[in-house]
């Protein structure tokens, strides 16, 4: 062991390039070195033998390579060749392409700012919704038709306590998900991503997303409603935004409204986005329904609420000028780096 130390050793003095490096290697670690040789002697050993050699060689094959190691490290920081190694630095350098967030991403933020500037607070739940948070607790009756105004993709499999599993089909299944941890007043938004069993096209999708907004006090009426989401359209897409609403049904409110802005791409003049309407819907809203405060565990007539859902994409498609929404999940680059 201290001879092949020592010989090593001198050797390696020698050694001036990674070439001679390699030839004290093979002299000592190599098929015909002195270690190897030892090495195959063990296998005819008995075992007693073999037990007290067995480390002996192993530490010195350790050492050899634990040495060998360091010559090649310190030879690599001094064989600096001029021609091969030299840093251009007038080379032109290579740009590393910098990445940013989605459009929806950035719209939802936008989203998120605005309300965050009027006192609200954001929330969120699971993409994966049990039955109970979608629709029962918002009264969908059982096996109302209501239930099949939003078509949902339901999953095989059950969750442990035995409920049915869907990927959500709105933004209101966090209501009461909310509510139930939460005591009024409060005013909240919801942006998050749904899902729909639905045929695609220009301006379907399957997979989109949703704000919804929560508001719950003593006093919150439809007046209160109005006058944010005016508020916000307006901040949104700045300039002045008239807002619309049509009757309509949701079992989670009553009244319940079809909420309509005025297009802004033509300002309401009537163009191919609106239909030559002037309006556009941007979602449901109303005013929460007294059986939803009591499946949230509320005193029924004790609050008043309002709540809308709106689409993500639609606001995203008017302000930006997109004509497909399909766009937004087409993965194509081009696309994605024009924001
Ligand atoms: N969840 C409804 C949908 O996706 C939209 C909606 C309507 C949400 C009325 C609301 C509401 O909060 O009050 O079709």
């Amino acid at each position: 062991m201290e001879n092949i130390a020592k010989n090593i050793e001198k050797d390696l003095d020698e050694v001036r390039s990674l070439e001679d490096l390699e030839r004290v290697r093979i002299t000592y670690l190599g098929r015909k070195s002195f270690l190897s040789e030892n090495l195959r002697l063990l296998g005819k050993m008995t075992p007693e033998e073999r037990k007290e050699q067995g480390p002996k060689l192993q530490a010195i094959k350790e050492h050899i390579t634990r040495t060998l190691d360091e010559k090649k490290y310190a030879l690599e920081q001094t064989s600096f060749d001029w021609k091969k190694d030299a840093l251009d630095i007038s080379l032109p350098g290579k740009k590393s392409p910098i990445g940013h967030f989605h459009p929806i991403t950035q719209t939802i933020r936008e989203i998120e700012d605005i309300f965050i500037s009027m006192g609200f607070d954001i929330a969120d739940g699971p993409e994966i919704e049990n039955e109970f948070y979608n629709f029962d607790a918002l009264n969908f009756p059982k096996n109302h038709p209501a239930r099949d105004m939003q078509d949902a993709y339901w999953l095989s499999e059950k969750n442990e306590k035995g409920e049915k599993l869907l990927p959500r089909t709105h933004t209101s299944s966090v209501q009461v998900r909310y509510m139930q941890e939460n005591t009024p007043p409060f005013r909240i938004i919801i942006p998050g991503k749904i899902f729909r069993h639905e045929p695609t096209d220009a301006s379907h999708e399957h997979t989109f997303h949703q704000f919804e907004a929560l508001v719950v006090g003593d006093d919150v009426n439809v007046a209160h409603f109005k006058y944010i989401a005016q508020e916000f359209f307006s901040s949104f897409f700045d300039t002045a935004i008239e807002i619309r609403l049509r009757p309509s049904f949701f079992p989670f409110t009553e009244p319940s409204f079809e909420f309509d802005i005025s297009c802004a791409v033509c300002e309401g003049k009537g163009c191919s986005v609106c239909k030559r309407t002037g309006w556009i819907e941007v979602g449901g809203a109303g005013m929460v329904n007294q059986e939803v405060f009591v499946l949230a565990g509320y005193k029924e007539n004790f609050y008043r609420g309002f709540a809308w859902g709106f689409g993500v994409e639609r606001l995203a498609m008017m302000k930006y000028k997109i004509d497909d929404i399909r766009l937004f999940h087409s993965g194509d680059l081009r696309f994605i780096r024009q924001f």
